[in-house]
């Protein structure tokens, strides 16, 4: 298998996690380059469920090496706990994961600034997951980050955190909220500092060097398009390049090293958080929410959820360089006598083909909905293009032919049977 990129096409939770553990099967090592525990990845073996949030879904295959690249945010405890709650699930981890000594550090006054500002922020909240990703870039930005290499170095450690924690303190009692005692916060990095310890090491070069000798390599993406920093719905976005870019800026890898970009999207749209989504319906959302679906994997909260939208994704396939889609949670459609499409906005009096970057002006977006009547029958069983329903078969075609890209994995289902590749 190729170098490949796999980038969510919409609003995230696309079922990146389950097209990953698929495509694992022929990779060699699967990379993690941007974001941090705010992604929520599901993966299922079995019945067994995994909710993965910093390794990479890649995790869940015997043998595979994984990465979380220099691109990434880590919070060193969410780290540990999620590496000793795969280890007690007896998933081997030792030898098979290796993390950035440039990757920045999740500390937490990022945590609790992420906190505060929302609340500030009031009713025009982003309705983030409060992980403390936005302070964690935005002190990587303004180069007062601190990252893994020193996390791992306990003088420097020590004097970088005691200067880090009183200026936060200060923004934090003006705020209204509470200071952190660096007593507590010191002792309990530095514990984890030396458990993490033997996984930290310069990734640029193994990737480098496991690339030379022929290895493949997945770059699993968190969010997805309509979340990144750029070209998402700014402000209501993830503070990371969520596009195929960030996987390049993420890992060391170079642009020229990447030979396919997939995308992944949902047969409809959901988004967890604010920020436009001028799809939302509440047919689809109260359907699927009946249906027990469509519940944050990291935060729990309810999706928003809507039809497929076509200018949206068209538009995904053009800034991530999209070659392959891979559709997923298509059997969420599979009770409805009509389905829409939107193909178009209407917006201030015209009618556009293309996402508009004014937040208002997209908030204001009305879709121009096409219709596909349904097949209403369970494609849960179904194993190839061929047992798909027709009217499935044709929604399919037309929904990859409006994103622009080649049809090439159809999910009906979360496990990892529940695949059709084309
Ligand atoms: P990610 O963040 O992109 O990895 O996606 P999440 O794991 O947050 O959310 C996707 C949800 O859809 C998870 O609960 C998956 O188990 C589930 N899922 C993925 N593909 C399918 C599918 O084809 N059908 C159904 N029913 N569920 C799916
Ligand atoms: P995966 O990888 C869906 C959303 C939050 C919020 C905005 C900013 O599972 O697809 P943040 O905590 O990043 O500052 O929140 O981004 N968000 C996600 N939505 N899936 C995710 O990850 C998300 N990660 C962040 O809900 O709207
Ligand atoms: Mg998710």
């Amino acid at each position: 298998m190729p170098n490949t990129i796999l980038v969510g096409a919409q609003w995230g939770d696309e079922g990146k996690g389950k097209i990953i553990d698929v495509l694992t099967e022929g990779a060699d090592i699967v990379v993690r380059t941007q974001g941090g525990n705010n992604a929520g990845h599901t993966v299922y073996v079995g019945k067994k469920k995994y909710v993965l949030h910093l390794i990479p879904s890649g995790m869940l295959r015997k043998g595979k090496i994984c990465v979380i690249g220099n691109g990434v945010v880590i919070d060193p405890i969410g780290l540990l706990s999620e590496i000793n709650g795969l280890k007690d699930l007896g998933v081997k981890i030792n030898g098979r994961l290796m993390v950035s000594e440039t990757a920045h550090v999740v500390l937490p006054y990022h945590r609790e600034l992420d906190a505060q500002r929302e609340i500030l922020k009031g009713k025009n909240k982003i309705g983030t997951t409060k992980r403390g990703i936005g302070p964690a870039y935005g002190d990587k930005a303004a180069r007062t980050g601190l990252r893994m290499v020193d996390l791992m170095n306990p003088e420097r450690f020590e004097v970088l955190l005691r200067m880090r924690i009183k200026e936060n303190n200060e923004i934090l009692r003006a705020l209204g909220a509470k200071g952190l005692s660096f007593k507590k916060v010191h002792e309990t990095y530095r514990a984890a500092a030396d458990a993490l310890r033997p996984y930290v090491e310069n990734t640029v070069v193994l990737l480098h060097e496991a690339h030379r000798l022929g290895a493949s390599i997945l770059f699993e993406g968190a969010q997805g398009t309509y979340l990144d920093i750029d070209h998402g719905t700014y402000p209501f976005v993830t503070s990371s390049n969520t596009t195929s870019g960030g996987a390049c800026t993420g890992s060391g890898m170079p642009p020229n090293r990447m030979d396919r970009v997939v995308g992944v999207m949902k047969a409809y749209t959901t988004r967890v958080g604010e920020g436009p989504l001028p799809t939302e319906d509440a047919q689809i959302s109260d359907m699927l929410h009946g249906m027990g679906r469509e519940f944050g994997a990291t935060t729990g909260r309810a999706r928003r959820c809507g039809w497929f939208d076509a200018v949206a994704t068209r538009n995904a396939t053009m800034v991530n360089g999209i070659d392959e889609l891979a559709v997923t949670n298509l059997d969420g459609l599979d009770q409805l006598d009509k389905i829409k499409v939107c193909g178009g906005y209407r917006c201030g009096g015209k009618v556009l083909d293309y996402v508009p970057n004014d937040i208002e002006a997209f908030s204001s977006c009305e879709p121009i909905y096409m219709e596909f009547p349904g097949w209403r029958v369970s494609t849960e069983k179904a194993r190839t293009w061929k047992q798909l329903p027709l009217n499935a078969r044709k929604y399919l075609k037309a929904v990859a032919e409006m994103a622009c890209a080649e049809l090439s994995i159809v999910s009906v289902g979360p496990a990892r049977e529940q695949t059709i590749q084309l």
